[in-house]
């Protein structure tokens, strides 16, 4: 098991830039099964998450190398329409070959996720939308079969809420059904809007991704395209909060600022510097923090992806926050791990409750996911002394070379196996 040891104190200074968000790759490797031939996707994180979205294309027939960014899926005309427990275990996400799956061979056949760190996360909205589609589904020993004998055909599909992942499983099963699909309260986020532009490269006809209702036409078949992945906007939120959470001036290179509009409004709100143009954006921090409140909210509201981060700058702020967190149930696992480190942190159901304290100090903490993880090396970078993150596995999920990129700008961090 990993480790990160550090020392925290330094204001971090300079310029990082930021990749392909992790959550327009992973789904941009499944669309890929939809269109036999050579893909090539760019700006490709090496993160342990897409490897093992590899793993689940290699299983299913396709093959996938990563070379300087670059990922080369090649897919062969025939598939194997599974996926093993082992991989849909280490990955919900390789949930999302429902879709592909189901519109390329008629039947699928994936092991179904159990619960996770972030609560019980069921697939209903999944299922339910690709059974507006016409499809079947079973679930045997543990195994969701699913089936559509009459192939796919367009339906409306509304959901009760705008999940990112049910709104791309019906996406990518729909554009190879037959007729026209619309799909309500869609997920309006940047990732989704990004997997649309690459199934429209592919000869998709899709239009309204990135607002509440897409629609899509479907059509016969599709081919390989070549496609540059949305930036990171969780990436570069982090790099952003580092650079205010520890009183530095950090300048996040190659993203898209728009896509943080909430979060950088917050941190203005907290007494940050914010500056951005197109593609750049630059944060410095206050000693203390002002003291704000927040909810987490599917996008454009405040990331669910980024609250744990900001949960940790607001540790030291001047003042009370109060956070709800409305998109997991049960988000507030590392609160444990921050308040050792001297944080007042505390919680009921969905809120957290933070009284900002003057300093925090280092000491031995658990990452307990990918998110959580990177908000306790933030807050270890501000406390006083060494503290000793471990478990740090997690955080090679979601981002590539996190010491690295935080070391060079003027962190303090060991990475040890
Ligand atoms: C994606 C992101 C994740 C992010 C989340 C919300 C990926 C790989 N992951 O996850 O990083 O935090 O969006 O922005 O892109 N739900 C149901 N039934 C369903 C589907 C979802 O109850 O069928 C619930 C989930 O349990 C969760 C909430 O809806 O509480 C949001 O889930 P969803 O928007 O689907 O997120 P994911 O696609 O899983």
């Amino acid at each position: 098991m990993s480790e990160f040891v550090v020392t925290g104190g330094s204001a971090l200074a300079g310029t990082v830039s930021v990749l392909g968000a992790k959550n327009a790759v992973l789904k941009q490797q499944v669309a890929a099964l939809l269109a036999p031939g050579k893909h090539l996707l760019e700006n490709v994180p090496h993160i342990v998450d897409v490897e093992l979205m590899g793993r689940v294309l290699e299983y299913v027939g396709a093959e996938c190398v990563l070379d300087s960014h670059t990922l080369t899926i090649d897919v062969p005309e025939e598939i194997t329409p599974e996926a093993p427990l082992d991989l849909v275990r280490q990955m919900r996400a390789s949930i999302l070959v429902l879709g592909p799956l189901l519109a390329r061979s008629g039947t699928v056949r994936v092991a179904l996720p159990g619960g996770d760190d972030l609560g019980a996360r069921p697939v209903d909205m999944h299922i339910e939308g690709l059974r507006q589609l016409g499809a079947d589904f079973e679930l045997r020993h543990g195994v969701l079969e699913g089936s559509a004998p009459d192939g796919l055909r367009g339906a409306e599909v509304a959901f009760d809420f705008p999940s990112v992942g049910a709104t791309e499983n019906v996406l990518l099963a729909a554009v190879l059904a037959k007729g026209e699909t619309i799909i309500d309260n869609a997920a309006r986020e940047p990732e989704l809007e990004d997997l649309a532009a690459y199934l429209n490269a592919m000869g998709a006809q899709i239009t309204g991704a990135g607002t509440s209702t897409i629609r899509i036409l479907g059509v016969e078949q599709l081919q390989p395209a070549t496609h540059r992945v949305v930036p990171d906007r969780v990436e570069a939120g982090t790099y952003a909060i580092a650079g205010a959470i520890t009183a530095g001036e950090v300048t996040v290179a190659d993203c898209v600022p728009d896509h943080l509009r909430m979060e950088l409004r917050k941190l203005q709100e907290a007494g940050c510097g914010v500056e951005a143009g197109e593609d750049w954006v630059r944060v410095s921090g206050p000693k203390r923090p002002a003291a704000l409140n927040f909810a987490t909210l599917p996008y454009p509201g405040f990331a669910t992806d980024l609250h744990p981060q900001m949960v940790a700058l607001l540790a030291t702020a001047e003042g009370t926050s109060v956070i709800t967190e409305n998109v997991y149930e049960s988000r507030f696992k590392y609160i444990g791990e921050l308040s050792r480190m001297g944080a007042d942190i505390s919680t009921d159901w969905q809120h957290a409750v933070i009284r900002g304290v003057p300093y925090l100090s280092g000491c031995p903490v658990v990452a307990p996911d990918i998110r959580a993880g990177a908000s306790l090396v933030l807050a270890a970078l501000r406390a006083e002394g060494y503290s000793t993150i471990s478990e740090t596995h997690h955080i090679d999920r979601g981002y590539e070379g996190f010491v690295e990129k935080l070391n060079a700008l003027g962190a303090d961090i060991q990475a040890r196996p």
